[in-house]
């Protein structure tokens, strides 16, 4: 049974790289659970290499890739990641998609260099607006659109998470979503990667929450969503939060 994996996501934090090193520090000696969790920081490109060095049990993420390297100005290449530590990318992530005007088609080659560069890619996906009770078809059209091109030799590294965007913490009213939505959403994405890879790969792939994750509610996301672990913002800029989510979902049991 694969592990759970806990991302810290910190976005645009901290200024500066002497903060980001703290603040590494104090998660790495939180992340005591490597039985049962993985535990990912993804810092900012320019603290990978520091935040790197002090990480001796969680491993280090990034927050973007781009496809290639050479000349393209202002990129950053798989090779060069993978030339510092990192093992995980997050990809597709929302605010990659509004700010940074990221298509479909874009995290498709994103997702195909990655793998081809030895990381695992860590696909976000996840509708804007609040719906109904139906998981949106626009979180199956993005997996699709974003995985139809990758050889299945390749899947058992793709990681995916359901983050709605509307539960993203920074979002104005945002809420969690709620434990059995996101369990629908799980199984649903279960099926697209059945119909486009085969039922042992639906069944071991890895999905993620993400979302105004916190200590409070990841224990449900774990056990009430069966959830393979999340994807945290806020609260992973705060070591002793981020620690208390470690423990709590490393005691939950596997379904
Ligand atoms: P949040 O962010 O945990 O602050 O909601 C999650 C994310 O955007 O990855």
């Amino acid at each position: 049974m694969n592990k759970r994996i806990l991302v810290a996501n910190w976005k645009s934090n901290p200024k500066s790289l002497r903060e980001a090193v703290q603040m590494a520090r104090a998660i790495d000696r939180a992340s005591m659970f490597r039985r049962t969790v993985g535990v990912v920081v993804a810092p900012p490109f320019p603290f990978l290499a520091g935040v790197g060095r002090v990480l001796e049990r969680a491993h280090l993420g990034a927050q973007d890739s781009f496809w290639a390297g050479g000349a393209y100005t202002g990129a950053v290449s798989p090779d060069e990641l993978k030339s510092l530590g990192v093992q995980y990318v997050i990809l597709g992530h929302s605010e990659r998609r509004i700010h940074a005007g990221e298509t479909d088609d874009m995290i498709g080659k994103k997702i195909l260099a990655v793998l081809e560069a030895g990381m695992s890619p860590i696909l976000c996906v996840g509708e804007r607006e609040r719906a109904g009770r139906d998981i949106p078809a626009i979180v199956g059209e993005q997996i699709m659109a974003a995985l139809r091109g990758i050889p299945p030799a390749y899947a058992p590294r793709v990681i995916i998470v359901y983050e709605p965007v509307w539960a993203i913490s920074t979002m104005p009213g945002a809420v969690a979503d709620t434990p059995e939505s996101a369990f629908r959403a799980r199984a649903y994405i279960r099926r697209i990667i059945n119909d486009l890879w085969g039922r042992a790969l639906s069944e071991s792939l890895r999905v993620l929450y993400g979302g105004s994750v916190t200590p409070e509610n990841i224990g449900s996301f774990m056990r009430d969503s069966e959830m393979d672990g999340a994807l945290v913002g806020g609260a992973s800029l705060n070591p002793t939060l981020f620690g208390e989510i470690i423990r709590i979902a490393a005691s939950v049991k596997r379904p």
